[in-house]
């Protein structure tokens, strides 16, 4: 079983240097559907494999929603992965994004896939640390975020850092794990170790945090019936990305990552885990 033994933000860098969804997967997946190369690809090519996160496009759209996006909006994309969701809010509002992500090779990954679909003009791709955004005060009008804040031991500073770039009145609107009461403690060390889920939040508990880095209007919604299908399939996803994996990084390796999320999405289904979608005005 591998071991997630590092602190700080080593540990997520680690998990997602071998992650089963990445750039040559996405790239490979797009290839093998179109029967031929990597020539002339639209955004629209990727949406079914650079996504990472848990009920793709429309998931996106209902956060785009309640983060207030139109066309004319400077939107800031925390913990952009590949740059999926990033580069679907540039294609389906016309608005501008960026999209900060820790990971280099993630970065570099997600610059290069958001320049083959020539979407650079619309989506920038910035290496950051979500907990000391590289930005100056009021510089976007909406913040949103999925499935990373679980990475990050700080959440505290990561959302008043999304406080401090909106400009008033701008929205904020993320999904993330949450944990449910039965969550022991086992648990959730097995979570940091083999998944680098720093530590979880319960819904209530992000409600007041918002609320404590002065978000007002703050919703918070329980998507833990909605995802417990959407994991059980990308379980299968996983399996059938098999020879996919195997080839980059071996078998063993393949044989952990099921492991561990076959335990994840174990606790799903038991009601100890589930998924949250919080929003809030700056
Ligand atoms: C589950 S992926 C989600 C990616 C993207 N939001 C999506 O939905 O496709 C979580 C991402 O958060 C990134 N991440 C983790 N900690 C971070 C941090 N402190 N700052 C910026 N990105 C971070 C990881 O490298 C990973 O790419």
């Amino acid at each position: 079983m591998f071991i997630i033994a590092c602190g700080g933000h080593q540990g997520a860098i680690e998990f997602y240097d071998r992650h089963p969804v990445n750039e040559a997967q996405v790239l490979a997946a797009v290839a093998r559907r179109r029967g031929s190369g990597t020539t002339s690809l639209q955004a629209a090519d990727l949406f079914d494999f650079d996504q990472d996160h848990y009920g793709g496009l429309p998931a996106v759209e209902t956060l785009a929603r309640k983060a207030g996006v139109v066309s004319t909006s400077r939107v800031l994309d925390v913990c952009g992965g590949l740059g999926g969701p990033a580069r679907f809010l540039a294609h389906r509002f016309g608005c501008r994004v960026v999209a900060v992500e820790l990971n280099a090779g993630r970065a570099a990954g997600a610059a290069r896939l958001t320049r083959l679909v020539r979407l650079d003009r619309h989506v920038v791709i910035a290496r950051a640390d979500a907990t000391a955004l590289p930005f100056a005060r009021a510089r976007f009008d909406a913040c949103v975020s999925q499935e990373a804040f679980l990475h990050i031991a700080d959440k505290a500073t990561v959302i008043g850092e999304c406080r401090r770039v909106l400009r008033p009145g701008g929205r904020l609107a993320f999904t993330d794990w949450i944990a449910q009461p039965r969550l022991g403690d086992l648990e959730r060390a097995r979570l940091r170790d083999w998944m680098a889920a720093t530590t979880l939040q319960t819904l209530d508990g992000y409600r007041a945090m918002l609320g404590r880095a002065g978000f007002t209007a703050v919703e918070a919604h329980d998507l833990s019936d909605e995802w417990r299908p959407i994991l059980r399939s990308r379980l299968e996803m996983y399996r059938a990305l098999r020879a996919d994996t195997i080839a980059r990084f071996g078998e063993a390796w393949y044989r952990d990552y099921q492991q561990v999320y076959g335990f994840f999405v174990g606790l799903v289904e038991d009601g100890k885990l589930g998924g949250g979608r919080l929003s809030g005005t700056a």
